[in-house]
């Protein structure tokens, strides 16, 4: 039997103990698509509403008029179902568990703590003047202040956009500029794997570029006691800004599609695009999507191992777990650190449940062998999750084995920032696992597949991956460019909602994603645009042109491959290549780091001038076998020359 027809069917005891079951999955199921007004009506009841909603699903896809709304005329608000709602039945209980980048370091914060800090802070940020539906930047390290100022923004009816903490002052820039914003909210340095990471010093640099207009006031988090520039009048500490403020804060009252958040993303062109979430129908995704698909019960200590700048952590370790009055474990660091054992010790010192992680953390501690868990036991596991990029069947069966001790089911799955939550996973108690697929579709989903004309393929076969109909957690827009969010994700194909993926369904209708189709790659789980690295790349004086391709890496999933072609009067040489990357850590950040950098005298292009990827992917991953039809070319012989001096990997 190959390793891709192998299938780990569900366990009566686990079935038996889960929220959902075959039967019920199937009934259900049948109820979200046949019947979705109905079936969400009941769904969004898991909320907490101030005026409840009489409107349930008010939805086009229609490219002449795209317009998702959900539970439109109902109110609420985000932080009171995260915290208020809780304080009669678990004030008491943990709800945050912090464990510091140091083992030495940790902290948990109850409910009513938590309600309480979330009140003092969104009173500080009333100080500031920070008023409903502005939107507020965060660039924060992995601490609970991270999820306080998220939830603080929530309780005022402001818009959080948070940028990963790993990102440049270029990419603060752009981000500030491209949301108007008025108040950042920083730290004075983050840690990890026990190296400081400057927050307050990028912010500094990102508000130098002088088409940065809106910003009054940076707020800054003491958490290393590090040194940093300060700027009076502008800058204020979260601790003074707090101290004098009361410890209740009344909640706004939003509209179900008021704008919760916008969350930055990156596409197959031009510059990262804010993708827009509202209230109520996220929220009620996110928080149904945790409870089945994690099969969360309450007492249970869940760790998602996710930065809060990604939406893994806005909907699975802050809106999900929360609004389920769950116990959310917030991981400063990184699990190398201080030993690649970190992830076991951090599950049995805090008896954590379920594991949430990416395939990347999963292949990089693989490569260190089994015994890379001995200094845990891991027994308090129940289940894990996958997250971010295809998992290979041997990772995953690794994952299953080593971390999870062939006891707990694993939940591959497949979404995006666009999707607000998960669209495409096993729920344990009801699907059967196959080793690299995310399986079935959550309830209300319809994922189906296309060809390249759109013509809906059926039965077992491969296509891209369309979702024919809304879902309560979809995205709603691009900030402040609907038009660019019609044009990307609904005009490829006509009435449907294009995911950029890729996908294969077998003959049980399971799906496997095969990864993005368009220029779009996945690098440890982080998605980049080809284009921004491109754009990074020729703003250096060196650099006449650049193509960059990803290709397959053992433990990112991808790598990124550079082809360039030097201006006039520049020569190839490894001094310039360091030059290079470090050029593009600091226009973007470390993540988008090149793998590979291949000077060549010429780029494979078409006559009319275009770029032929196809073939700069297939020589990146060594496939010259295979090139295709190269006649096209304007010039054939380029081909050649990059075959042969081909970056050795
Ligand atoms: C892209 C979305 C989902 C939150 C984190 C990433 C890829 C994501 C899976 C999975 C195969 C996956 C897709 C998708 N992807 N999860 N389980 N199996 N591929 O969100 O940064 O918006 O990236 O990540 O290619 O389109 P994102």
């Amino acid at each position: 039997m190959s390793e891709q027809q192998k299938v780990y069917p569900v366990k009566p005891e686990v079935a038996d103990a889960a929220w959902i079951n075959k039967e019920q999955y199937l009934a259900m199921y049948a109820e979200s698509v046949n019947n979705p007004e109905a079936f969400w009506a009941e769904q969004g009841k898991r909320l907490d509403w101030m005026q409840p909603y009489t409107r349930v699903k008010n939805t086009s896809f229609d490219p002449h008029n795209v317009d998702i709304r959900w539970f439109e005329d109902g109110t609420l608000n985000a932080s009171v179902n995260c915290l208020d709602r809780h304080l009669a039945e678990r004030g008491d209980q943990v709800a945050i568990i912090w464990e510091g980048d140091d083992p030495n370091e940790d902290k948990k914060i109850t409910y009513r703590e938590l309600y309480h800090e979330v009140c003092r802070f969104a009173n500080g940020l009333k100080k500031l003047g920070v008023q409903k539906g502005e939107v507020v930047t965060l660039y924060m390290p992995m601490v609970p202040e991270a999820a306080i100022a998220m939830l603080a923004c929530a309780r005022l009816g402001a818009v959080h956009s948070v940028v990963f903490g790993g990102f440049s002052p270029d990419a603060i820039a752009s981000r500030v500029i491209g949301s108007d914003s008025r108040i950042i909210i920083t730290s004075d340095e983050g840690l990890r794997g026990g190296k400081c990471v400057p927050l307050k010093e990028n912010v500094d640099e990102g508000l130098n570029n002088p088409a940065v207009k809106t910003v009054e006031h940076v707020v800054v988090l003491k958490r290393t006691g590090g040194s940093i520039d300060w700027q009076e009048g502008r800058d204020v500490w979260w601790h003074e800004l707090v101290a004098d403020c009361a410890d209740e804060c009344p909640a706004e009252e939003m509209q179900a599609e008021d704008p919760l958040f916008i969350l930055f993303t990156s596409g197959s062109t031009g510059a990262p695009k804010g993708l827009k979430h509202t209230t109520g129908g996220y929220l009620v995704y996110a928080s149904m999507t945790h409870q089945y698909i994690f099969d969360y019960k309450p007492g249970e200590v869940y760790w998602c191992t996710a930065d809060v700048g990604w939406v893994t952590g806005h909907s699975y370790i802050v809106y999900g777990p929360l609004a389920n009055g769950g116990t959310t474990l917030m991981f400063e660091g990184v699990p190398s650190y201080p030993t690649h054992g970190r992830i076991g010790e951090v599950c049995d010192k805090h008896q954590v449940n379920i594991l949430y992680t990416a395939p990347t953390a999963v292949r990089a501690l693989m490569a260190q062998g089994d015994n890379v868990m001995d200094s845990s036991t891991r027994s308090s596991l129940r289940l894990l999750g996958s997250v971010g990029e295809p998992i290979n069947p041997e990772a995953w069966e690794w994952y299953y084995r080593v971390i999870g001790n062939s006891q707990c089911p694993i939940v591959d799955t497949w979404w995006q920032t666009e999707t607000g939550g998960i669209l495409i996973a096993p729920l344990p108690g009801a699907t059967d696992l196959k080793p690299g697929s995310a399986t079935l579709p959550f309830f209300g989903v319809q994922p189906a597949l296309v060809d390249a004309e759109g013509k809906i393929l059926e039965g077992a076969t491969e296509g891209n991956l369309v979702i024919l109909d809304s879902w309560p957690g979809q995205g709603r827009s691009i900030w402040g460019d609907h038009e660019r969010f019609v044009q990307t994700y609904f005009s490829t194909y006509q009435g449907m909602y294009f995911t950029g993926d890729g996908c294969r369904r077998d003959e049980d209708g399971c799906y496997w994603i095969t990864g993005r189709v368009d220029d779009v790659i996945n690098v440890s789980g982080h998605r980049m645009g080809t284009a921004e690295v491109e754009s990074a790349l020729v703003a250096h004086e060196a650099v006449a042109e650049a193509a960059v391709v990803g290709y397959p890496h053992d433990i990112k999933g991808q790598g990124i491959y550079v082809y360039v072609t030097l201006a006039d009067g520049f020569d190839a040489s490894d001094e310039l290549r360091k030059e290079l990357v470090k050029w593009v850590r600091k226009e973007i950040g470390p993540i988008a780091s090149p793998d590979v950098i291949q000077f060549s005298p010429g780029l494979p292009k078409t006559r009319s001038g275009k770029i032929m990827r196809r073939i700069l992917r297939k020589i990146a991953a060594n496939e010259t076998d295979g090139l295709g039809d190269t006649s096209t070319l304007a010039d054939p012989s380029v081909v050649d020359d990059l075959i042969e001096n081909r970056a050795i990997q």
